[in-house]
């Protein structure tokens, strides 16, 4: 398939990311090449689930700020259990850039995203931005019917870049140092 790039997601999530260089250090292409994923497969979901061209998510601003924000707090706050401190990151964003009404949607589109069941309907933002962080976050494993040649066209454009190999790190580090919860993120 020929994948088709917004360039214009692309660059303000780097834009946005600029600011977290350096708490983001080494993993920052990673992370940056993650977020732009998410929102691509997020365009693949709606499409597949029947929304328009006109609303694809990668032109939405809420789909913007949630991927650039979603697991920052693993880096900004150096914390396993990242959901609060990425959701305050993202408040912050909103607000210092005068888009307070977003705040709301944005919030529980990153606090549902690693939600196990469905957290709303097909075609709500917040579902489709749970959908797409689990097809990238486990590598199209799991694609909810996206074909594998859309994925893999998507990880080819903007590749891991070491992303999982540091997921899977730290939740070895976090299985170690907390037997008894060791993803506090996932939500049932
Ligand atoms: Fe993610």
């Amino acid at each position: 398939m020929e994948l088709t790039v917004n360039d214009g997601a692309a660059t303000a999530i780097a834009e946005i990311l600029e600011d977290w260089g350096s708490a983001l250090g080494a993993d920052h292409r990673g992370y940056l090449n993650h977020a732009i994923r998410v929102v691509q497969v997020a365009d693949l979901l709606h499409l597949r689930a029947g929304g328009g061209e006109a609303e694809l998510p990668s032109g939405r601003l809420e789909f913007i700020v949630a991927a650039a924000f979603h697991d920052l707090g693993i880096w900004s706050d150096g914390t396993w259990d990242y959901l609060p401190p990425s959701i305050e990151r993202a408040r912050q964003w909103l607000t210092e850039s005068g888009h307070e009404d977003r705040i709301p949607l944005v919030t529980t589109m990153i606090d549902d995203h690693h939600k196990l069941r469905p957290a709303g309907e097909p075609l709500s933002p917040i579902e489709l931005f749970r959908k797409a962080d689990t097809v990238d976050f486990s590598s199209g494993v799991l694609r909810f019917g996206i074909p594998s040649g859309d994925y893999r066209a998507v990880r080819r454009a903007f590749p891991s870049s070491g992303f999982h190999r540091k997921l899977v790190r730290l939740a070895a580090a976090a299985a170690v140092r907390h037997p008894l919860d060791p993803a506090p993120m996932v939500k049932f």
